[in-house]
């Protein structure tokens, strides 16, 4: 057999979010014999779809990606067009953006303990080092750079696992929009916001915007209740308020996040890996490593809304806690003073929010 031409068939199932660039869709692929398999499908605008320099660099920041196969990044399964309109087929993440996290976190006036903030910049670092440090088939390094490394654009799922995605996205619209800025300002590098040339060094700053909100409570590091104008000079100045960090946060975490926003790229990480390595070595020298089954199961407590109807995952074991489950509880600083030993009841007493609780939390769109 030399060539298979099938058609793929996808059924909606419901309107994710809908604006930016397009719409995101949950569906359904079928193939033979009632093989199904849930996907995301996310559609570009008529207008992107009919500017033929946008779609070239699209589709060749597309091609760059499309084997892009990692843990933490939300695969690329096809990127098709009916009639007129572009879609890419992607991995369908069943759980919740960061910045829907954090921002839940935020209104139920709770912060993310420090250990898990680092372990999902450790994650995200991962994905961006796997990325950053690919090969194409002429040995040439790829030079891959997200350019749009934001809460938004990473999901955490109910399993605990951390995805990056949108890869390509970012860089093929800074062709379409010239004059403006795709990627989030926020979150972007001072190069970035100067439109500058960009490497991998602009993600690792990206990155370190990512960790900063998460320690400050779902803050921004800079003032955004400003005009526009004053946000992109804080931006090209890399004006960071340190003071929206905690009092008692550590100084070698801090040396982290000072290194990853240095405004010099040169004065940042000389690589991702090594990046990932000292969040990693943040984490493993205070001890009770947390896992994606410690995410998951702060996430089932903090969200329970999230999880009605899956039931919990436990692994036998495999989790890299002696102490099985008493002691990932343990390793959770559970607001609310929340101790598993005199209430070992409560993580099952939690209830559903309601539809008013979860609209106000920002859970659901
Ligand atoms: N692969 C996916 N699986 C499930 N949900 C997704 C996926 N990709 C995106 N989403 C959802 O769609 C929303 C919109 O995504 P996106 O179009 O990338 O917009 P933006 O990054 O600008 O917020 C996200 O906030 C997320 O909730
Ligand atoms: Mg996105």
């Amino acid at each position: 057999m030399k060539k298979i031409i099938g058609r793929m068939e996808y059924e909606i199932l419901e309107v994710i979010a809908e604006g930016g660039m397009g719409a995101v869709f949950k569906a359904l692929m079928k193939g033979a014999n009632g093989f199904e398999k849930v996907v995301a499908i996310k559609t570009l605008l008529n207008c992107y779809s009919k500017d033929k320099r946008f779609i070239n660099r699209f589709i060749d920041e597309a091609k760059l990606v499309a084997n892009l196969i990692h843990e933490n990044i939300v695969q690329i399964y096809q990127l098709d067009r009916y009639m007129d309109e572009y879609y890419f087929v992607l991995e369908y993440v069943d759980g919740i953006t960061l910045h829907d996290f954090l921002e839940f976190l935020r209104v139920a006036k709770t912060r993310l303990p420090v250990k898990l903030a680092v372990f999902i910049a450790m994650s995200v670092a991962r994905a961006l080092a796997y990325a950053h440090s690919r090969y194409g088939c002429d040995g040439r390094p790829l030079n891959i750079v997200h350019c749009d490394v934001c809460s938004h654009n990473i999901l955490i799922n109910t399993e605990g696992v951390v995805k990056l995605t949108d890869f390509g996205v970012a860089r093929a619209v800074t062709v379409k929009e010239r004059n403006s800025y795709s990627g989030k300002l926020p979150f972007m590098s001072p190069e970035q916001v100067k439109k500058q040339s960009l490497d991998f060094r602009s993600d690792i700053y990206s990155l370190g915007v990512v960790l900063f909100n998460m320690l400050s409570g779902g803050k921004p590091c800079r003032h955004l209740n400003v005009h526009p104008h004053e946000i992109i000079l804080q931006a090209q100045q890399n004006y960071i308020d340190w003071e929206l960090l905690p009092k008692d946060l550590d100084e070698e975490l801090l040396a982290v996040l000072r290194c990853m926003l240095a405004t010099d790229p040169d004065k940042r990480y000389p690589s991702t890996a090594k990046t990932m390595k000292k969040l990693e070595q943040y984490i493993l020298r205070r001890g009770n490593v947390p896992t994606i089954v410690t995410l998951a199961k702060y996430m089932r407590h903090e969200m329970p809304a999230l999880f009605e109807g899956k039931p919990e995952y436990r692994r036998n074991g495999g989790n890299g806690f002696s102490g099985g489950e008493e002691e990932i509880l343990k390793t959770l600083k559970i607001p609310g003073n929340f101790d598993p030993e005199s209430d070992p009841g409560r993580l099952s007493k939690t209830r559903p929010m309601n539809a008013e609780e979860l609209l106000a939390s920002g859970t659901q769109k």
